[in-house]
């Protein structure tokens, strides 16, 4: 049996290398992944090796060191030119997760303000990705800590329900939503977290129920349909998500299943609270109906495993994100504490691309 982790570590830089914990592996397989070029960091996000937005974020910055490293020309500007190409290819791997495009942005942006040659170019970038990594841990503390403060006040404590992974392993560590979760156990005020299977990848069944086994935080295993059930039974106290990608008015993308999430939620009297740090806002656009959702490969949903679970002929649609829309959700739970979905503008200035 697989030893219990005390600290979970996704995303580790080491002897110029990128060292990722294998997330499709788990919870069967503890399995870490050396990444050495920023095509192997490119091919570990879209086969979702790394996958939760701010783990996006921070791998893709270190791909774009890696792919700075690998271009082997003194000229600045043919270099800025190739390192724009290692950006495309970034890019390209997963459309929703914002923090991908905020983290290659903040990266292009040093190397183009540092003045001086190529070397000290690589050398600017390794230590923005080195600090958008330090950044992400304690961002997501802040989150848990201030996250706390508003969830509800009950006589007994917290049940909290939680969609897809949004914990440690979905960002540098600690994780947002599961860290508002993590920071309520610390306090005593939580009594167990509800996890939804999340189907079609299983990260609720597969991760986070993985995340709470190694820090023994009560936690219950539900599949998507039953969430409505423990809500009418009174089994829930507040519903706690990550995000993918925030519009500026608060419409929030996450994993698919969670707008009906918060449908049943408000149906049923349930705070529904986003936890999310500023670099998942994107201010560019103004709300859900403008945020790209990724679709995946059908065999998600046709197949369990290697089993296929349907006739021939059927026809496949995989979202694998939804927006809920802003005024489904209680509070954005920020590394600056808590705002209703239409205070964001406040953070526009704070966002540091
Ligand atoms: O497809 P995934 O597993 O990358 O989706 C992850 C989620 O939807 C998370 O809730 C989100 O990225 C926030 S992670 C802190």
């Amino acid at each position: 049996m697989m030893s219990k982790i005390t600290e979970v570590n996704p995303i580790i830089w080491e002897n110029d290398r990128v060292l990722l914990i294998d997330q499709t592996r788990l919870p069967g397989e503890y399995k870490i992944v050396e990444i050495n070029s920023s095509e192997e960091m490119a091919r570990a996000i879209k086969t979702m090796i790394v996958r939760g937005a701010p783990a996006i974020g921070v791998s893709a910055a270190y791909g774009m060191y890696l792919g700075a490293k690998e271009i082997s020309i003194t000229d600045r500007n043919s270099f800025l030119k190739q390192l724009e190409e290692v950006a495309v290819r970034l890019r390209q791997t997963r459309p929703t997760a914002v923090n991908l495009f905020w983290a290659i942005e903040r990266m292009l942006k040093v190397a183009n303000q540092t003045n001086g040659s190529v070397e000290e170019i690589q050398t600017a970038l390794l230590e923005t990705a080195k600090n958008i990594h330090a950044e992400d841990l304690q961002t997501c503390k802040n989150i848990g800590d201030r996250g706390v403060e508003v969830l509800p006040t009950t006589p007994e404590k917290l049940n909290i329900l939680t969609h897809c992974n949004a914990g440690a392993l979905a960002t540098a560590g600690y994780g947002t939503a599961l860290g508002v979760i993590r920071s309520a156990w610390r306090d005593g005020r939580l009594a167990k977290v509800y996890a939804d299977e999340t189907r079609p990848r299983l990260q609720g069944a597969k991760l986070t129920t993985w995340e709470c086994v190694q820090e023994n935080i009560p936690v219950t295993l539900i599949s998507d349909n039953m969430a409505a059930h423990c809500m009418k039974q009174g089994l829930i106290h507040a519903v706690v998500v990550g995000a993918d990608r925030i519009a500026a008015n608060g419409d929030t993308a996450n994993k698919i299943g969670t707008y009906s999430l918060a449908i049943v939620a408000k149906a049923h009297n349930v705070p529904f609270f986003v936890a999310a740090p500023l670099s998942t806002i994107d201010f560019k656009i103004f709300d859900g109906s403008q945020i790209p959702i990724e679709e995946r490969d059908a065999k998600e949903i046709y197949q369990v495993g290697e089993t296929r679970i349907c006739p021939e002929g059927v026809e496949f649609y995989n979202p694998a994100f939804d927006v809920t829309p802003a005024e489904l959700i209680a509070g954005i739970m920020t590394e600056y504490g808590t705002v209703a979905p239409g205070e964001l503008e406040q953070f526009r200035v704070k966002q540091s691309v």
